[in-house]
């Protein structure tokens, strides 16, 4: 099981002299919290705006800023930090420092360290507008990117000046998942596509009302969360509207119907398939065009005829057979569903199993207060195609998808 990526990772974190490196600190704190090793590197300018003793009080660690400063018995920082370095981060990263990182030049420790680590380098620029747009920045920003720097930002908004525009830097937050992205490249699940679905399908009645279930999708953001954690590359088609990691691509659906299209259209270049969605078997026959309205009369009730929706999964087993006898590559590799029972859980799980021909589903009993809809915990039990069992105890919705892509792992390999 995977803790986040950050842990125990060796973070170099850069800070230039701009006005946001009064932000660096939220950074510095947040990536210590995540469990990473920080050292901070700052130059002449950053001091002007906010002092080592912050990072120090924040990291426990010397700070450094001067590349002649070697005190007895330590290696020279720029080689030993470079050498030792998972991810360099530069926030903020001023106009001059991006400029003389494009252009080699190595003038003081941040710099040196740039051109002397075989780390991955992300940088978060912050600047007033024009500077940022000038075509010397725009094409040092290109020269950067080529050679494989990771750009977050700059984000809109208010600027040092008071003026707002493109220039500001990007919240600590988002920085912090960009360094989880870049660092995920290294993930034992890098290079695998893999598509999973969230949240309760919504099926409309009329203008105003739909039918659906309780699900909010936070399980299936847990999987996708995850999975991009490890390297995946990540499509995650949901009906919720929670927050979507960076560099995991969303298709927003309604429907069982729109769910089971878009699931057709990625899942023939995927190697996974994780159905976590709770998708409506049944919609209204019809879907009145203008708001049903009721009758004057209050003893008049009212019905709506249902029809079935696609079984998602079972469409998927279809395709998958079709593929196999046409003796072609069968897409997805692996597929995993979850069954949300209220009675029978292992008896009904274990039906679905095999009637949707998965090779592994997570049993869910959605009657405890503490799993299943809504909140941050579960507790499932996995079955196995080849007959295995394995429950799991109460843990947060991240350990069951961290255990859930375990088992990925095993059956993609
Ligand atoms: N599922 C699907 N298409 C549907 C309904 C469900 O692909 N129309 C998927 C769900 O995403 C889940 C699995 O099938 O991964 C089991 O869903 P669940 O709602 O528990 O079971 P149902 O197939 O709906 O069966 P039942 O109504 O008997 O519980």
């Amino acid at each position: 099981m995977m803790a986040d990526i950050l842990a125990h990772k060796h973070i170099i974190l850069g800070i230039t002299g701009g006005i946001a490196a009064y932000k660096a600190a939220t950074l510095c704190s947040r990536l210590v919290q995540a469990g990473a090793t920080v050292d901070v590197v700052m130059t002449e300018a950053a001091q002007q705006f906010i002092t080592p003793l912050t990072f120090q009080a924040l990291t426990h660690r010397r700070i450094y800023h001067d590349i002649f400063d070697i005190p007895d018995g330590e290696n020279i920082p720029h080689i030993s930090l470079a050498d030792q370095a998972d991810l360099l981060i530069i926030a903020p990263a001023t106009t001059n420092t991006l400029a003389k990182l494009a252009n080699g030049l190595a003038d003081n420790l941040l710099t040196t360290i740039a051109l002397a680590t075989p780390a991955p380098i992300l940088v978060a620029p912050a600047m007033e507008t024009d500077m940022w747009q000038h075509p010397a920045t725009q094409s040092n920003m290109a020269k950067l990117e080529q050679w494989g720097v990771t750009l977050a930002g700059p984000a809109e908004g208010r600027l040092a000046s008071g003026a707002v525009g493109r220039g500001r830097m990007v919240e600590p937050e988002e920085i912090l998942d960009m360094a989880r992205l870049r660092l995920a490249q290294a993930g034992d699940l890098a290079g695998c596509n893999l598509v999973v679905t969230a949240g309760g399908t919504r099926e409309t009645i009329d203008p105003v009302r739909f039918i659906s279930n309780h699900s909010t999708g936070k399980m299936g953001y847990a999987i996708a969360h995850a999975a991009r954690d490890r390297g995946a590359k990540v499509t995650l088609i949901s009906t919720a509207s929670l927050s979507v990691p960076i560099g995991v691509a969303l298709i927003p659906v309604d429907s069982a119907q729109q769910m089971r299209d878009a699931v057709m259209d990625v899942v023939r270049l995927a190697d996974v398939l994780i159905m976590s969605a709770a998708v409506a078997d049944f919609r209204p026959a019809t879907v009145a065009e203008q708001k049903i309205k009721k009758k004057a009369d209050s003893s008049i009730g009212m019905s709506i005829d249902l029809v079935r929706t696609p079984d998602i999964l079972a469409d998927v087993a279809t395709y998958k057979n079709q593929m196999a006898q046409n003796g072609d590559v069968v897409c997805p590799k692996v597929t995993i569903g979850f069954a949300a029972e209220s009675e029978n859980l292992l008896t009904n799980a274990e039906g679905k199993l095999k009637r949707k021909n998965l090779d592994m589903i997570a049993a869910n009993n959605i009657s405890a207060s503490d799993a299943g809809f809504g909140v941050d915990t579960n507790r499932v039990t996995l079955l196995m195609a080849d007959g295995k069992k394995e429950e799991l105890p109460l843990m947060s919705k991240r350990s069951v998808a961290e255990i859930i892509l375990d088992k990925v792992m095993g059956l993609l390999h």
